[in-house]
């Protein structure tokens, strides 16, 4: 009988590796890198505060947005109304400072079956898809309130970067237009927290950076799943539109920006 040799911890090649063949495919749709200037600011420990803040909102914003879509394009009143019960505990935390943060991991469930609505196609699927996502949303959220209080720092309330604004103001206001430009805009956010993960990671506290990479691959599938969606209810070739938003991405992301945030602008 042979004894069966523990598996092995990844070495930093393998992981460095994996990181690569995640990031890939993701530079390859951002049509741009991170400007220097703002990794720069990043990388300064006083402005971890507002970046680990920011984090946090951003977490609860990407479970908002997909709830959003679940609530307006495929499900019942009353499927609607569990989604918004599911996410109350954390909308009045983080917007209202209400309620103690340690309550919410419990909270990283819904009680009940969605119900789609019937004339809809493409349903279920951006049901399975979102639910998934909001699920592991909130969970990096309690993940960002527990690092940051072990780094000693307290959340508080912030103003929100131009960033997803400037993005969202160019979705078209008819449907199914307005549901394909509103997926590939929660591609581009997805995509872009993906490359900043990658960029600050080696820069901040080890248990971050770890962190930071660990949300790599989550974040990585989340902007595939937008883009897959997108397709399958355009049912059509969507790149120009996928073009059009990069180049507004790119802008946000290039020009100057005054208000340091996860994903602002070139640092004014
Ligand atoms: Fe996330
Ligand atoms: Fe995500």
């Amino acid at each position: 009988m042979t004894a069966v040799a523990p598996k092995p911890e990844p070495t930093e090649t393998q992981s460095a590796r994996e990181i690569e063949r995640l990031l890939q495919p993701i530079n390859e749709f951002l049509q741009c890198r991170t400007p220097g200037a703002w990794l720069e600011q990043a990388k300064k420990p006083e402005n971890l505060p507002v970046l680990l803040r920011d984090h946090m909102v951003c977490e609860l914003k990407a479970a908002q947005s997909a709830m959003l879509l679940i609530r307006r394009y495929a499900v019942d009143e009353e499927s609607g109304n569990a989604l918004l019960a599911w996410l109350k505990p954390y909308e009045d935390y983080t917007y209202r400072l209400v309620g103690n943060w340690r309550e919410l991991g419990k909270h990283n469930k819904l009680n009940k079956r969605m119900v789609p609505k019937s004339e809809r196609p493409y349903s279920q699927e951006l049901i399975d898809k979102m639910v998934l996502l909001i699920k592991e949303e909130l969970h990096h959220f309690y993940q960002v309130l527990e690092i940051a209080q072990e780094l000693g720092i307290e959340y508080d309330k912030l103003t929100s970067s131009r960033y997803a604004r400037g993005l969202l103001t160019h979705v078209r206001t008819y449907e199914p237009a307005a549901l394909i430009d509103k997926l590939i805009c929660g591609a581009y956010i997805e995509a872009r927290s993906c490359e900043r993960f990658a960029a600050i990671a080696p820069h901040v506290d080890e248990r971050l950076g770890q962190f930071y990479i660990s949300l790599l691959r989550s974040e990585a599938r989340h902007y595939q799943d937008y883009l897959t969606l997108a397709e399958q209810i355009a049912g059509d070739d969507i790149s120009d539109r996928i073009a059009f938003f990069g180049e507004i991405e790119r802008d946000l992301i290039e020009s100057p920006d005054p208000d340091f945030k996860f994903h602002s602008g070139l640092p004014a």
